[in-house]
């Protein structure tokens, strides 16, 4: 290896495990490189300090769909796209590493950071998250899984300590950093909350016997910025990086030294990782390959993928002529690039407004007028009335969805709320457009429009995208990757938002669609659900059993519609009879299938050890009980298309006793 400890120091390496400032690593007295971090999961967010006037300016960036509508595309490709475009990004402004993704499970609508989140399912955010990894470090740029672990809200996130339970750790919180693992991130930084009342940057169960000794993670563990109390005890856990600069850090962890609570050895450890990530920053770095037009297109295609079309009555999508009014204030506006805090990026682009780019695709046909001074409302609702179509666009936006703080309830503003209701009282072939980076209750107002289209956070090529899901230039295929609830108050942890000192994760495993599922809850939309202007049919299931826990499920899906189009099947499992509380149904593979108009073809998903496995305290370890199961093949989790029964038999030397005397 080319950077060689012995070269170090003691006060070199005490020094190298703090950063030298907000950004960056120190280099031991210029023996090691120079090397930059910067966010974040939604495109590049450098910023950079003016050395004259000490101002601070964020670099300008492409500004790329929000992590949650990658999720909603369910298509590792596309995560792949995004992370290799980003990554073109940092290759062009000197950033070694992009603190990114995070994986951390949606337990609650209300969580302000739920955007940059991938999904309230594990399987899927790991998936996904995987691939963004590959895709960024396939350009020699490193990546930052986070935030390791249970950081589920923003309400005093450094101060909260997660209360959970083994299992639920370990089936619903840690797999998605177990699955996104696989792709070798080179840091993971862990979160700024306690887990079970020990910091999770000194948690050694975390840091050291899980994520290392058991998932094998050899790379740098980075503290998130300030999550660092005790800065001898993150070392001791294994945490080799706290970040950013702390005047104290070098003296409490020298003084620890000193005084024999931390060893040369355990230094060492934390040093030789930081020497091998260090030298991968030097090493791997792969050439620019897209222009600033194609990373604009890549954003444009993977938006066009993740749009959610939820309602479409009478097919009133896609628009094909007549008067068109387009409102709502959130069509030719930057906010929709994203939410706040860390994730939000800098764009130069400015956006061709909705009405414009939906005139230039429907051509003659059509009429499109906006009024482009959103909320003049006496205005607006004339316009609306005039219309045979009225395309709504509202939201959120960074002000309601931001870092650091949570939502307070899950409904779109009030006034938001009546400008949809009253615009669908002039005009009932209303459709609306939500810029919304989580979910929300639209039961005031779902059932009085038309059509419901989740754009979501979509960064600088939303608009375009939008414009061609709209006019059917692209076919609608993006499924949810969360839950909406009817309500707040349906949802596991309710309207409750934490009590400042601990929050307990009472509800277990029973997460997401898995509560709802389990308390057979109505929901509005439920997980892995997406509309299109197509129609699909499923037929002829088989299951070709590989080994006693290992199957193929094939089966053929068909476009009954008459557009070409895309259709995510997805795999769940249940366990029929269980002598543990199990979910109604898991997800465990899912696939996204081209199909043109008329066309048929068979698919296939995999099953494993895992898919049918719950996490057995006692045993420590991942366990199959003997018995049935049911793979269902689904169009959403609300909307199985195939099912058969399968039994697993594993020798009775590894099962319990089932049986009551
Ligand atoms: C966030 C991290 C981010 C870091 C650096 C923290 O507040 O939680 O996600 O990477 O700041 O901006």
């Amino acid at each position: 290896m080319k950077y060689d400890i012995k070269q170090l120091t003691l006060d070199e390496k005490l020094a190298l495990l703090c950063g030298k400032d907000g950004w960056r690593l120190e280099t031991a007295n210029g023996k090691l490189p120079s090397v930059w971090l910067s966010d974040g999961p939604n495109g590049l967010r450098k910023r950079v300090k003016n050395e004259e006037t000490g101002e601070l300016t964020t670099v300008k960036a492409t500004a790329m769909p929000n992590i949650h509508l990658i999720a909603n595309t369910w298509d590792p490709e596309l995560a792949y796209l995004d992370g290799a475009t980003i990554a073109d990004e940092c290759l062009e402004n000197d950033v070694d590493v992009l603190l990114a993704p995070g994986v951390n499970i949606k337990r609650t609508p209300l969580c302000g950071r739920n955007f940059e989140y991938f999904s309230e399912d594990p399987y899927l955010a790991g998936t996904l998250a995987k691939a963004y990894i590959e895709g960024v470090q396939s350009k020699g740029v490193g990546t930052s899984l986070k935030h390791y672990c249970l950081n589920n809200r923003e309400f005093c996130r450094t101060c909260q300590s997660s209360e959970v339970d083994e299992r639920t750790l370990r089936e619903i919180y840690l797999p998605a950093f177990e699955i996104a693992l696989q792709a070798k991130p080179w840091t993971v930084m862990c979160s700024y909350n306690l887990v079970n009342g020990v910091w999770a940057s000194e948690n050694k169960w975390l840091l050291q016997d899980i994520l290392r000794d058991e998932f094998g993670y050899d790379g740098v563990i980075v503290s998130d910025w300030n999550a660092v109390r005790s800065g001898w005890r993150a070392v001791k856990a294994s945490l080799d990086l706290c970040m950013p600069y702390r005047f104290n850090h070098f003296e409490n962890v020298k003084t620890a030294y000193e005084n024999g609570w931390l060893t040369e050895e355990e230094i060492d450890a934390c040093i030789t990782r930081l020497l091998a990530f260090m030298e991968k920053t030097q090493t791997q770095k792969q050439s620019v390959t897209t222009t600033k037009e194609q990373r604009h297109e890549n954003a444009v295609k993977i938006v066009r993928e993740g749009i959610v079309l939820m309602k479409n009555d009478d097919g009133i999508l896609p628009l094909k002529q007549g008067n068109i009014f387009v409102g709502g204030g959130w069509f030719n506006t930057c906010n929709a690039y994203g939410g706040g805090g860390s994730a939000y990026v800098q764009s130069e682009y400015l956006p061709q407004p909705l009405h414009e780019q939906l005139a230039e695709r429907l051509g003659d046909k059509a009429n499109v007028f906006a009024d482009v001074l959103p909320f003049m409302l006496r205005q607006e609702y004339e316009l609306c009335s005039r219309a045979d179509v009225a395309v709504l666009c509202v939201g959120t936006g960074k002000n309601i969805e931001f870092e650091g703080g949570d939502r307070t309830d899950i409904r779109l503003p009030i006034e938001q709320e009546e400008f949809i209701v009253n615009c669908a009282k002039r005009n009932p072939n209303t459709v609306v457009v939500l810029n919304t980076g989580s979910a929300i209750d639209v039961s005031a107002w779902v059932d009085k429009v038309k059509a419901v289209v989740l754009l979501g956070f979509a960064g600088e090529g939303g608009m375009e995208a939008l414009a061609d899901i709209l006019t059917g230039k692209a076919c609608p295929c993006g499924k949810l990757s969360e839950t909406f609830p009817v309500c707040l108050e349906d949802t596991p942890t309710g309207s409750a938002h934490g009590n400042g000192f601990y929050e307990r994760y009472d509800e277990g495993v029973f997460v997401g669609y898995r509560w709802f599922d389990s308390k057979e809850k109505q929901v509005q939309f439920p997980f892995g659900y997406g509309l299109s202007y197509a129609k699909f049919e499923y037929s002829d299931m088989q299951i070709k059993k590989l080994s006693e826990t290992d199957y193929e499920v094939s089966f053929t899906v068909t476009n009954v519609g008459d557009c070409d189009a895309k259709e995510i099947s997805q795999l769940y499992v249940r366990d029929v009879c269980a002598m543990v509380s199990r979910p109604d149904k898991e997800l465990k593979d899912f696939v996204k299938t081209s199909l043109k108009a008329g066309e048929s073809k068979r698919v296939s998903m995999n099953l494993n050890y895992r898919s049918f496995a719950f996490y057995s305290v006692p045993l420590k370890k991942w366990h199959i009980e003997n018995g049935d199961f049911d793979i269902l093949i689904g169009a959403s989790s609300r909307d199985i298309r195939l099912q058969r029964r399968i039994e697993i038999t594993l020798p009775e030397t590894e099962q319990y006793t089932k049986t009551a005397l």
